[in-house]
């Protein structure tokens, strides 16, 4: 049993057109034989949403030469990449590594699909580009498990500005089209938030569905109803306190996905930055300790014993299960290797180097360089169940979804200025919530503080195909429940030392493993219904049934837990394979060095020692601006 995930438009997938206009920068390669050097100051393994942060700000110093590895394709040419109404549409397709966990006890054994962006930008490049902060209780939560302030929320503002600039929709170029009959847009945003001033562009949605209103509506009044009620109403949640409903902020900008390509690296490379290559559909095979470096110095330097990496080789293609030899290249890192491929890759790359558990490694035949238990420990992610319903509307996305050839005026518009529906993604508002305190009683909090949520409750205007497909008729909509503050945690393990980082390691995330994500989720499914039984939904019987029953509950409690085990998946934001912090055992230290190694940092989603309550893609921004700071500092940089 695997669910399956269905490509909303089959017509646009394969095609692919030049959208952004961007010449072919000259440092951009895709053979290794081609890069002009053998050794950089630094490496950085992954052009992903981390990757290319640190790439760009690290090559502002024109002292420093700097080369990155990505093993996917560009992202110029790839049209769904840059659509934000595609924006499910890239999973399964050319620019995902097409991962999948193993099969999940509590899900009937199903396996569920782990998308992780396989181009440029990485996963930034191919995620549903909401834009949600998290709570200052989060950082400040970091600063506490790592035992530095610096990474506290009040220390991070300054990156926070430094990664994003929030382009208020007034201000865009953008209209609603005025063929559309649904409500006019009532985004907010807290005026008093800083609008920053970085790469990364932000924008509300501009094109109002019949949803909005609805849920904007039911917060207000069950707020109003019961002003201790946990459903709140928010007009900003990215301030600090992250809880309420509200408008989604999104990574769009003039009409198209803002991207760590398109906002950081293409920008880099196009202004003739010298001292930055990139060197694409090229994997990173693993970490060497060049040979002319002596293990044992023969000073008394503490660390002389301290493997040293500082060479990375790489192959791009592989024969059989073993990449041959002939086919591998090795480039040094005169100051340091940054580790930038994700909280999959990170960690593969990882035990592939020797660097790991050592019973694991050994097992595998793999030379134990470095006795890291904690590498591929700590793996979680939000479980996520998809909730469709019938619906008494005509409006949905559902006819748009089933008939390509209504999707090709709204495309023509989009390539000629951006406008219509498709700079939108599909879904606009959703909402945070804590659990109720009985639930906490007498356990410990899995939230990071008393201002950061559990559950979060999204909505999309149309039947999302990700665990069933779209049936033939009607019209619907979808109600997404997460656990933001699970317990379960599972575990990243190699499959094999064959074929290397191509071959797909056993990815658990030991969903709903703690009983205490089973109750949070039947929490959840409880406050879906009393959220759709409140009157912005029951009148003119809006919401008519579950899909494929007869009721507008999903039953009794335990037809609840049935129903989670046939459709859970996750919100596709692992974490934690590398968690940082200040014990021994943990794999980084606060400055993101992996420890018991020199030469190496990791700067990415593995390093997160807990899972971040919101859509972790600004998070890992943030992180990525403060290590590129830590970085410079350390090498006293410009
Ligand atoms: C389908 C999907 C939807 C999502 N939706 C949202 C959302 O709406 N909002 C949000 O905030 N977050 C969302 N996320 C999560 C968010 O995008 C990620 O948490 C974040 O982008 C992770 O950044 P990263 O730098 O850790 O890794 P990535 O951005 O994945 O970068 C890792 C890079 O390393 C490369 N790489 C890996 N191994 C190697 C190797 N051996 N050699 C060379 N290159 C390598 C990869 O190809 C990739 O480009 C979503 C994620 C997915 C997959
Ligand atoms: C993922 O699957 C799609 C569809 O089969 C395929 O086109 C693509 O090449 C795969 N991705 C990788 C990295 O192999
Ligand atoms: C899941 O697989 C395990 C191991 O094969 C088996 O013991 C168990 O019964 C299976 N569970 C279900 C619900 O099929
Ligand atoms: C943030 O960006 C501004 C403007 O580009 C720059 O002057 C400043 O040095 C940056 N700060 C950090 C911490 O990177
Ligand atoms: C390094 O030092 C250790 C302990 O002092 C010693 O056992 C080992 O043989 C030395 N290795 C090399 C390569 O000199
Ligand atoms: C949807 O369209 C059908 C067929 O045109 C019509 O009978 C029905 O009343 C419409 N429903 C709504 C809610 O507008
Ligand atoms: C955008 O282009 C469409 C045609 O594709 C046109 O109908 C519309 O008026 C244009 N809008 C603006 C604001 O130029
Ligand atoms: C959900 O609601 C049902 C009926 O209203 C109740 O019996 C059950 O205890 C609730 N479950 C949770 C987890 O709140
Ligand atoms: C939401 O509330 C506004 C303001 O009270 C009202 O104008 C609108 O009709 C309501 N919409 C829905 C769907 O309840
Ligand atoms: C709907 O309800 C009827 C009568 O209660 C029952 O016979 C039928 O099987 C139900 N259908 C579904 C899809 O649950």
């Amino acid at each position: 049993m695997k669910s399956s995930s269905l490509p909303m438009f089959h017509a646009w997938f394969l095609t692919t057109i030049l959208v952004s206009g961007l010449a072919q920068s000259t440092s951009l390669y895709t053979d290794p034989r081609d890069v002009p050097m053998k050794e950089y100051d630094f490496i950085v393994v992954g052009a992903g949403t981390a990757g290319n942060v640190i790439a760009t700000r690290l090559s502002e110093d024109p002292t420093k030469s700097v080369l990155v590895i990505e093993t996917g394709i560009d992202d110029t040419d790839v049209l769904p990449v840059h659509v934000p109404f595609f924006g499910f549409n890239n999973e399964g397709s050319i620019v995902d590594w097409n991962f999948t966990t193993v099969p999940q006890k509590e899900l009937n054994n199903r396996t569920i699909s782990v998308p992780r962006g396989f181009v440029l930008g990485g996963s930034s490049s191919i995620n549903l580009m909401i834009w949600t902060r998290g709570s200052r209780d989060l950082w400040d939560h970091y600063a506490k498990v790592t035992g530095d302030s610096s990474w506290s929320w009040d220390a991070l503002e300054k990156y926070w500005d430094n990664a994003s600039t929030y382009l208020d929709s007034t201000i865009s170029t953008l209209v609603p089209p005025t063929s559309n009959p649904a409500i006019p847009p009532t985004p907010r945003s807290d005026p008093t938030l800083s609008n920053g001033n970085g790469p990364v562009l932000v924008t509300r949605p501009n094109f109002p569905t019949e949803l909005d209103d609805k849920v904007i509506n039911a917060s207000m009044l069950l707020q109003q109803k019961n002003p201790h009620s946990r459903f709140k109403d928010t007009v900003d949640m990215n301030t600090g306190g992250s809880i309420g409903f509200g408008y989604n902020k999104e990574t769009t900008g003039h009409g198209e996905r803002s991207s760590s390509a398109t906002a950081y690296l293409h920008p880099a490379l196009n202004s003739q930055r010298r001292n930055l290559n990139v060197l694409i559909q090229t994997r990173a095979m693993r970490l060497l300790q060049s040979t002319n470096t002596p293990s044992n110095s023969t000073t008394s330097n503490d660390h002389s014993s301290v493997p040293h990496f500082n060479q990375v080789e790489v192959a791009q293609s592989i024969d059989g299960l073993w990449v041959s030899a002939g086919l591998r290249f090795k480039f040094s890192a005169r100051s340091e290797i940054i580790l930038c491929s994700g909280a999959i890759g990170t960690p593969q790359l990882l035990l592939l180097s020797g660097v790991g558990p050592k019973d694991e490694l050994k097992e595998l035949g793999i030379d134990v360089v470095a006795d890291r238990p904690a590498v591929g420990k700590n793996l979680c992610d939000h479980p996520m169940l998809l909730t469709m319903y019938n619906v008494n509307s005509n409006q949905t996305f559902d006819d748009l979804t089933r008939n390509p050839a209504l999707q090709e005026p709204l495309l023509e518009q989009w390539q000629s200025n951006r406008t219509g529906l498709f700079p939108n993604t599909p879904s606009s508002v959703l909402g945070f919530m804590r659990l109720p305190d009985d639930q906490l009683k007498g356990v410990q909090d899995s939230a990071s503080g008393p201002h950061a949520p559990h559950l979060e409750m999204l909505f999309a205007d149309g039947f999302l195909p990700l665990t069933e497909p779209l049936p033939a008729n009607g019209h619907f909509i979808t109600v997404l429940n997460a656990i933001v503050a699970p317990k379960s945690v599972g575990s990243l393990i190699l499959a094999s030392a064959h074929g290397g980082m191509f071959t797909h390691p056993f990815i658990d995330y030991n969903i709903y493993a703690d009983p205490f994500d089973i109750q949070a989720m039947l929490q959840a499914i409880n406050d879906t219904e009393t959220f759709l039984s409140t009157a912005p939904w029951t009148r003119d019987n809006f919401i008519i049934s579950v899909a494929g029953r007869n009721s507008t509950s999903i039953g009794t409690k335990e037809e609840k837990l049935a129903f989670m085990k046939d459709n859970t998946i996750t919100v596709f934001h692992p974490i934690g394979t590398a968690r940082m912090g200040s014990k021994e055992e943990d794999v980084t230290d606060s400055r993101l060095l992996v420890q018991g190694l020199k030469g190496v940092r990791v700067v990415d989603a593995s390093v997160f020692p807990t899972l971040p309550e919101c859509h972790p893609q600004a998070v890992v921004y943030t992180l990525a601006e403060r290590a590129a700071d830590i970085i410079k500092e350390n090498h006293r940089m410009l």
